[in-house]
């Protein structure tokens, strides 16, 4: 009886041991749900690059990454062709906080720290190192310092997608072949300056517009990189490229900065370093597929000219007096950290 009774309490012990995590494996699996319990973080990253542009690929790795390495705990979900808002209204979502990425062109951070625009002003660079060494710059960090304090966290400014050129019916060599051209721009000053200075007449469209824009003769043409005219088929309704160069293709991918304050430290780090890693590979794929597309677009009817450049430069040189929210002597700070650049190179 004694015996027994024994057995029964020694049993009901170790039960009892185990279950309150008497032993020490135990006890850290006791642990891990409550770790757990925070609630995963649902990233939506928003842009315009349709699913066959490069930008739009990197996109898709770069999330996949991040949610492989957070699992559980953040995932980023890709939305292209702007399927959710994009240009301002995507910004929009990142300064009041919600829970977005937003990807688009530096005039758009523009419209909160001026003096990006200037960064990306017309015919400022000639190779895509300039920029990138441009965006490495003490000059580029303090505007995104001054970012943060809009609550925009700048996570990179160097996705590249090619300089723009123009994509019309007829061959433009100087400023004067774009007189009377309605020619569709992304919805910013700094664009519609430009290509009013270039001689054209500058229209705002969404790019999800532009193919039926030019078949209903909304627009006549537009301005745009290799990667696009490729990327987005609009090769098909216009077939020639003026090769200005007028404008650099470059997006920059930004969030809410109070949004970035509310993660953790692995995922501050997973989202910086997957971004970065993700920025350099698109630089690669963009510069060996843009000679392979140019050469692909001439077998499809696609004719490229050069123009006078030296025309287009003194045309555009005004641009850069007609920006009242600029701090004043920002395009001469830029041409100095430029010349810097230029001489290291
Ligand atoms: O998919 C469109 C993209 O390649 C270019 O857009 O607005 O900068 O001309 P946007």
């Amino acid at each position: 009886m004694k015996r027994g009774l024994l057995k029964v309490l020694m049993t009901g012990l170790t039960i009892f041991l185990v279950s309150c995590g008497g032993n020490k494996d135990e006890s850290k699996q006791e642990v891990k749900p409550q770790a757990k319990v925070a609630e995963k973080r649902v990233m939506k990253l928003s842009t315009k690059f349709v699913e066959d542009e490069q930008t739009a690929k990197t996109l898709h790795i770069v999330a996949n990454k991040i949610n492989e390495r957070l699992k559980g705990n953040l995932e980023v979900q890709v939305f292209t062709g702007g399927q959710l808002p994009i240009g301002k209204d995507s910004m929009e979502q990142v300064v009041s906080g919600a829970n977005w990425i937003s990807v688009d062109g530096l005039n758009f951070l523009g419209d909160y720290v001026p003096d990006y625009n200037a960064v990306v002003g017309p015919m400022l660079y000639s190779n895509f190192d300039e920029y990138l060494a441009m965006t490495k710059s003490d000059l580029v960090k303090n505007l995104n310092l001054e970012a943060e304090k809009k609550g925009i966290k700048v996570l990179s400014l160097d996705y590249l997608f090619g300089f723009r050129s123009m994509l019309t019916e007829k061959e433009v060599k100087v400023p004067e072949d774009l007189k009377g051209l309605k020619i569709r721009v992304p919805n910013s000053q700094l664009y519609m300056l430009t290509l009013e200075a270039m001689g054209a007449n500058p229209t705002p469209l969404p790019f999800t517009e532009v193919y039926s824009g030019i078949q209903q003769k909304v627009v006549d043409g537009l301005e745009g990189s290799l990667m696009t005219i490729y990327g987005t088929k609009i090769y098909e309704v216009r077939k020639q490229v003026s090769l200005t160069n007028h404008l650099l293709g470059v997006s920059g991918i930004v969030m809410s900065k109070k949004v970035w304050d509310d993660l953790n430290d692995e995922q501050r780090m997973v989202i910086e370093e997957e971004f970065y890693n993700g920025s350099l590979y698109n630089t690669e794929e963009t510069i060996k597929l843009e000679g392979e597309y140019q050469k692909q677009l001439e077998e499809l009817g696609v004719k490229f000219n050069e123009v006078d450049s030296e025309a287009f430069n003194k045309a555009i040189a005004n641009v850069y007096n007609q920006f009242p929210k600029w701090t004043p002597g920002i395009y001469d700070k830029i041409m100095e950290e430029l010349n810097k650049i230029r001489e290291n190179n």
